[in-house]
């Protein structure tokens, strides 16, 4: 997913240095490119040698560097990278970057950059503590630039609390999700949940989805930064709060909000949507009476996928459908691939896995125009989180 990126990354003065050389390596691994730049300070707790061996670059150390300089080292450094991460960050280059003082390379790059900067802070908790660091990453953070942990714990000094360098993993999310953030700012529009159709004022009529696989996508992309519509059906989930979410309660209104938003770039109906609604519900609750059964008529739903695959001037890139199936499951999916006109279908037989609605896992089919892909089970977030590399990869 974090392909074709470049950091630039600037190893300070802390004993958590050491672990940088293991980010270079996730960093590597997934195929970022990592320039390094490491200051008087981190070169007493790691080599040059280790960080160009592991990033397979020159390591970049003096600001008065003859050759260097005569490219404008300072400002190729931080124009050529996508951003720049200080790991570990120290309370020196942190108070240097908050007073704009450039007398290395390190803190000249700051300085100089036009890239987002983000800092992993590392040091004594009493360091960390002290109102002088904490006014300085206060006025850093008002300037935009970005603060990863420190967490709480046991440090190198022997003592406990603020300071420890964030795990390494929760680094790497965290610049790789900011990075596509800036990288591309779709629009995504998910439907979870089920509908319920009114047959008066208590009763209505529902089904079992439980809302899970929706909202676990709308998270996945929101956590990426995108701006996430979700369109939500009655459910019990809890939605984070920063997810901009419509909630409706029939299908036909589900159908009205869909109709007021324009602009989407990824449409993903994960809705258990009622084929059918009850024509004129009861305004007053209907009483039992043996003699006279109330008769439900029903008519169809608008169909909600079908619309936006169709939309003539604003239809999203890419439209992504679901199909929940008791049988034939394949050749079922793909009928509502060409009918509905959508670009991906991805399907689940409920017959063999009736824990698909409610339950926490899913067995996906991803039916796309000439191909067919199995996954295996998985959880739903794990689902959400793979679908949502598959658009960034296709989009
Ligand atoms: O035809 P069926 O209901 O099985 O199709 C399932 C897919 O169509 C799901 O993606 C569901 O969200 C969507 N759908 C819809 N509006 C409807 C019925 C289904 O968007 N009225």
């Amino acid at each position: 997913m974090a392909k074709n990126l470049k950091i630039l990354l600037i190893i300070s003065g802390g004993i958590a240095a050491y672990k940088s050389l293991e980010l270079i390596r996730i960093l590597k691994k997934n195929n970022i490119k990592v320039q390094v730049i490491l200051t008087k300070g981190g070169e007493k707790f790691v080599t040059a040698l280790s960080v160009a061996a592991l990033s397979e670059e020159k390591v970049y150390q003096d600001l008065f560097s003859l050759k260097d300089e005569t490219e404008m080292g300072h400002i190729r450094l931080s124009r050529e990278n996508d951003l720049i991460l200080v790991a570990p960050a120290s309370a020196n280059i942190i108070a240097h970057a908050a007073a704009g003082i450039s007398n290395d390379l390190a803190t000249t790059v700051l300085l100089a950059s036009n890239k987002p900067i983000f800092f992993a802070p590392s040091m004594n908790v009493e360091m960390w503590n002290n109102p002088i660091t904490q006014k300085n990453i206060k006025f850093l953070k008002d300037n935009n630039f970005n603060f990863i942990g420190p967490d709480s714990g046991d440090l190198a000094c022997g003592e406990t609390g603020d300071g420890r360098m964030s795990d390494l993993n929760t680094i790497y999310e965290y610049i790789t999700s900011t990075i596509i953030k800036k990288k591309i700012k779709l629009n995504i529009l998910v439907t979870a949940g089920p509908t319920y159709e009114v047959i008066d004022p208590v009763r209505y009529i529902g089904n079992k989805s439980s809302g899970k696989q929706g909202i676990e996508i709308a998270k996945a992309f929101h956590k990426l930064g995108a701006n996430v519509k979700l369109v939500l059906g009655p459910c019990r989930e809890s939605i984070p709060k920063d997810i901009n979410t419509i909630n409706i309660e029939t299908a036909k209104d589900m159908y009205k909000e869909i109709k007021k938003i324009n602009k989407i770039d990824v449409a993903i109906c994960a809705a258990a949507v009622s084929d059918w609604s009850i024509d004129n519900p009861s305004n007053v609750k209907i009483k039992k009476n043996n003699k006279n059964k109330p008769k439900l008529n029903l008519s169809l739903n608008p169909d909600i996928l079908e619309y936006i695959s169709n939309r003539k001037n604003n239809r999203p890139k890419l439209v992504i459908g679901f199909a929940a199936e008791t049988d034939n499951l394949i050749k079922n999916a793909k009928e509502k691939l060409s009918k509905k006109n959508c670009d991906w279908i991805l399907a689940n037989d409920i017959s063999k896995n009736p824990e698909i609605f409610g339950g926490n896992n899913n067995t996906i089919s991803l039916i796309t125009k000439n191909n067919v892909d199995n996954w295996s089970t998985y959880s739903k977030k794990e689902v959400a989180e793979k679908l949502v590399n598959k658009v960034i990869e296709n989009i």
